[in-house]
């Protein structure tokens, strides 16, 4: 049994990792902005086998209040195993050129609320000298595209920080694991048209429950976007910039 925060939990990818936690009997802290939806996750997770759920509300905007809910968080389920980071919004590229204030939303709630989590949580670990840290950022984040380099600086952001993270923690005994899903079929992605590319969120929490198993450092999932993203980071720019990505 292992004592789990999800942070974004009620983030399609987050429930269906939940599920494996709550499998394994594990005591589950769920913390996310949407209440109701969140009440009703931790109803069908204490079904599936949880020991003991909790729950709290969470806005990842609101960063002043970030301490103050880990520690509480952490208190009430008596310690920490692990923890999921998951919350994310998927910005409109065209909003964000034609507006800076949307373009700095969209980087507030995709890496400096997340780097906020980690910077605390982070010492918390630290001075426990053990557990796993993951944290859900994404192939967009390994190169700059017209098309979502927005997105992608921010997740960019949080994956160069986890990198960080993981070279710091290390020598306490903590892992970091950094998840770089690619395209998934979840509420944040209802309007794009799927296609052969797209995984399933329990094809991704497979992956992160393993990865956490085997205590990775960095993950792509579904793999084969390991072998997709090295082409795209080896494209030379003269190739890249006539695409369309
Ligand atoms: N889907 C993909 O193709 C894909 C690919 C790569 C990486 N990812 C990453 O995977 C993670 C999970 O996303 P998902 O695909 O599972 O999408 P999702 O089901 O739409 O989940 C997004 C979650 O973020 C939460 N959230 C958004 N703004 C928030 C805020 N200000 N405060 C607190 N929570 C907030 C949402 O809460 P509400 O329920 O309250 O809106 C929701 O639970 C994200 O970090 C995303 O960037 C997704």
């Amino acid at each position: 049994m292992k004592k789990v925060l999800i942070i974004g939990a009620t983030s399609a990818i987050a429930e269906a990792t939940a599920r494996l936690f709550a499998k394994r009997g594990d005591k589950l802290f769920l913390l996310a902005r949407n209440t109701e939806k969140l009440t009703v996750i931790a109803r069908d997770l204490k079904v599936r086998g949880a020991k003991e759920v909790f729950t709290g509300s969470f806005d990842a905007l609101d960063m002043e209040a970030h301490a103050g809910l880990l520690d509480s968080a952490i208190a009430q389920m008596e310690g920490i195993d692990t923890v999921l980071i998951a919350h994310g919004t998927l910005p409109d590229q065209k909003n964000c050129e034609a507006s800076a204030a949307e373009t700095l939303s969209a980087m507030n709630i995709n890496a400096l609320s997340v780097i906020s989590l980690l910077t605390h949580l982070g010492n918390v670990f630290e001075k426990q000298g053990a557990g796993s840290i993951a944290v859900i950022s994404s192939v967009a984040g390994d190169r700059g595209r017209q098309s979502n380099y927005v997105y992608g600086a921010a997740k960019g952001t949080v994956s160069i920080f986890l990198q960080g993270l993981r070279h710091r923690l290390c020598k306490a005994g903590v892992h970091v694991l950094t998840v770089k899903p690619g395209f998934v079929d979840t509420p944040m992605t209802a309007e794009f048209p799927k296609g052969p590319l797209w995984a399933q969120p329990d094809q991704i929490a497979s992956a992160i429950f393993k990865a956490l198993e085997k205590k990775k450092s960095v993950i792509y999932t579904p793999g084969f976007w390991a072998l997709i993203m090295l082409i795209v980071r080896l494209v030379p720019n003269w190739i890249f910039h006539k695409t369309k990505l």
